[in-house]
């Protein structure tokens, strides 16, 4: 595992300057090293040369900008591995199913299958490669107390395997708001430590963070929180060759204050990593339709797939 080099390493970062920098969501090296040196000033209070130092320290040190040959990244990115939905076409959309290093965020109106989609990964990312799993733990961040160990069972029943043994092995947790739901993540880091988990659920991505932040005047800090709240994510993804699946509801027409619903959420996100948007729809009886939309690398389209009492099929 990599070791983290914290801001503190940054010339011209005493204690007071990173304490401002860390309220202010510039935590990482990554976070400093993209910013602009008036947004850090503004932050930090800090000069905006200062600032700009600090920033080119931070690009070193984070070792980003450089260019790299499209061999090197083919070499990286035929590493990745993909854990199965349960359903062919659906991990077909997805280009094997959900990649690892990547966040994929499922979003759509209620009951069409968000929830549903996350159960089912809890279980299959137990199986073997073989069988489209990456034997791993999951962790789950419940934000709306939908978590149902009966629905586990069945997932799991129906895979053949244990069904006690597939619970031990998702780690639930309910966050209660925000500010929590981020300091979740942080928990999640420690634990990976011990458990081998390659899974990480936030289901729902967004309910905290829209019911707190009301408003166009708490726009631009609601971004700022989820900008952080993604990178975070993305981070452990990196670090544990980890899937990273969040669920944002939206409804079927475009919400004032939230947008188009097929516009990214969290704003724009840096890494090498990609992130999968999949836009799901009701269909009739168990059928849903997800569309991806947005992909760096893959076609766009969509596929049928169904909720069935086992879980997700075609
Ligand atoms: P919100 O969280 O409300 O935004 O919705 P969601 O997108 O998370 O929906 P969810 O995944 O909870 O989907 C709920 C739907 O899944 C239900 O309306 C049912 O159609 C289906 N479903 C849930 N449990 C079962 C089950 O045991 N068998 C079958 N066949 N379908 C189920
Ligand atoms: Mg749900």
């Amino acid at each position: 595992m990599e070791e983290e080099v914290t801001i503190e390493n940054l010339p011209g970062v005493g204690p007071a300057t990173a304490e401002k920098l860390r309220e202010a969501g510039y935590d990482d090296l990554l976070t400093i090293a993209v910013s602009s040196p008036k947004e850090l000033a503004d932050a930090a209070d800090i000069g905006e040369s200062t600032a700009a130092k600090i920033i080119l320290a931070a690009r070193k040190l984070a070792d980003i900008g450089d260019f790299e040959t499209g061999d090197v990244i083919f070499e990286r990115r035929s590493r990745l591995r993909h854990l199965t939905t349960g359903s062919k076409s659906l991990d077909e959309l997805l280009g094997g199913g959900l990649e690892t290093q990547a966040i994929t965020e499922f979003f759509g109106e209620f009951g069409s299958g968000k929830t549903q989609i996350a159960h089912q990964l809890c279980v299959t990312v137990q199986l073997p490669e073989e069988k489209g799993g990456l034997e791993g733990h999951a962790f789950y961040i419940d934000t709306e107390n939908t978590f149902r160990p009966e629905r586990i069972t069945q997932m799991a029943t129906a895979l053949g395997l244990d069904p006690k043994e597939t619970l031990k092995k998702i780690h639930v947790a309910r966050a209660f708001n925000s500010s929590h739901q981020m300091l979740l993540v942080e928990k999640v880091k420690e634990l990976s430590r011990e458990i081998p988990a390659k899974l990480l659920v936030v289901d729902s991505l967004t309910a905290h963070f829209r019911a707190e932040y009301v408003g166009r005047g708490a726009l631009a800090d609601r971004q700022q929180k989820l900008n952080k709240h993604m990178h975070d994510l993305l981070r452990w993804s990196d670090l544990n060759d980890g899937v990273v699946c969040v669920t944002n509801q939206v409804s079927a027409k475009p919400d004032a204050l939230f947008g188009d619903p097929t516009r990214p959420i969290g704003g724009h996100i840096v890494g090498h990593t990609a992130t999968f948007r999949v836009y799901l729809r009701k269909s009739r009886g168990e059928k849903r339709i997800a569309r991806l939309i947005d992909s760096p690398h893959l076609p766009e389209g969509e596929v049928v797939f169904s909720i069935t009492k086992e879980g997700i099929r075609d």
